[in-house]
């Protein structure tokens, strides 16, 4: 049986102007730029300007993604946003950017499975491709995480970024064979290989927000006991990078980039250590973007693709976890 594979087409993001140093952050909490860079190798962040929206940020990311794809607005057919921090409770962000791009036919939805967001994202993306559902998916990771925090807090204020990154997935014209396994050059081609996506809703007391519509009535504030969250995400990641390996057969020396969410310097550095795999193989934009939840991954990825270190052919792999707990990988032939 035959059914299309989930090709990447093109990448973009967006960053917001406004830059926020670890000194910035000094004058208002009991902090150090010294102690950010040591505890997390965070510099700087990017804030959102009062009156932009995570809709605002995701409009410009997607429209960088469709130039990028060489798509026009009209071949999507679904728009999938991961985000933590929609415009407002509902409607889904999604279709507020649906409704700015133009586009009047096709679905939209939002996903909430917070820094994971973009990996459960790419997950529904290449299922509604392989299942015939959808044939062009635009799939964005856009948060302004910067509304949802204690500016007051500087166990989690001093962490956190805005910013908007975003994929165009297509269906292969040639399909995979589903029959066929790895050894048979499956793991060769181009497009998604796997996806892994997991969670434990057991542990949703580490990392999560003080409010909702349901419970407070209002939005709330980000909440984590860290060094729990960090033992976690170093465990979780590594065994989640090999359960994508093995799944497709392949090794670690076969990866040729792990493009991670981007929480903390030393989770990315212990994961790595903990892999085998040599730190200059996975992109780090920790220190410029801080951690931007459910934009975390498209925006290393588009900053890698742009930048020329990822390559037709390369073998990436993504990874992430955050709130719920919930984590996973993708395994992408690029
Ligand atoms: O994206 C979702 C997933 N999120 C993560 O993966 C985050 C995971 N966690 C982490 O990255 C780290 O745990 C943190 C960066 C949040 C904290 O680093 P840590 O090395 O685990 O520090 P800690 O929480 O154990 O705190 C050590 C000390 C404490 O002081 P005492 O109790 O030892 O006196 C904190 O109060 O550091 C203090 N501290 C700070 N000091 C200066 C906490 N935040 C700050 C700060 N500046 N901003």
């Amino acid at each position: 049986m035959t059914m299309p594979r989930s090709i990447i087409l093109g990448c973009g993001s967006y960053l917001p102007e406004r830059i926020v140093t670890n000194d910035e952050l000094a004058q208002r909490v009991d902090t150090t730029d010294e102690w950010i860079v040591e505890r997390t190798g965070i510099r700087q962040r990017h804030i959102a300007e009062e009156g932009q929206l995570t809709s605002d940020l995701a409009l410009a990311a997607a429209e960088r993604a469709i130039e990028h794809a060489g798509i026009d607005v009209d071949d999507i057919d679904l728009v999938i946003l991961a985000t933590t921090t929609p415009d407002q409770t509902f409607p889904s962000t999604a279709t507020k950017v649906q409704a700015a791009l133009g586009m009047s036919n096709g679905a939209a939805f939002d996903i909430q499975a917070v820094c994971s967001g973009f990996l459960y994202g790419i997950s529904t993306a290449d299922a509604f491709i392989r299942s015939g559902q959808a044939r062009t998916v635009l799939l964005i990771g856009a948060e302004t995480f910067s509304r949802i925090l204690d500016w007051e807090d500087r166990g989690t204020c001093v962490l956190f970024g805005d910013g908007a990154g975003a994929v165009v997935l297509q269906a292969s014209a040639n399909g995979a064979d589903k029959d066929n396994d790895a050894s048979a050059g499956h793991n060769q081609e181009r497009g998604v290989l796997s996806t892994h996506l997991h969670s434990d809703g057991k542990l949703n007391n580490l990392l999560y927000v003080d409010g909702g519509p349901s419970s407070t009535q209002t939005v709330g504030h980000v909440r984590m006991v860290g060094r729990e969250v960090f033992r976690h995400a170093v465990t979780n990641l590594a065994a989640v990078v090999d359960e994508a390996l093995d799944a497709n057969s392949l090794e670690r020396e076969d990866i040729t980039w792990i493009v991670p969410h981007q929480a903390n310097k030393r989770i990315l550095d212990s994961t790595a250590r903990k892999l085998g795999v040599s730190p200059d193989r996975v992109v780090t934009t920790v220190d410029r973007h801080a951690n931007t939840s459910a934009a975390s991954i498209p925006l290393a990825l588009d900053a890698a693709v742009k930048d020329g270190r990822i390559k037709r052919g390369d073998l990436l792999l993504l990874e992430a976890m955050g709130g719920g707990l919930t984590w996973g990988s993708a395994l992408v032939r690029w």
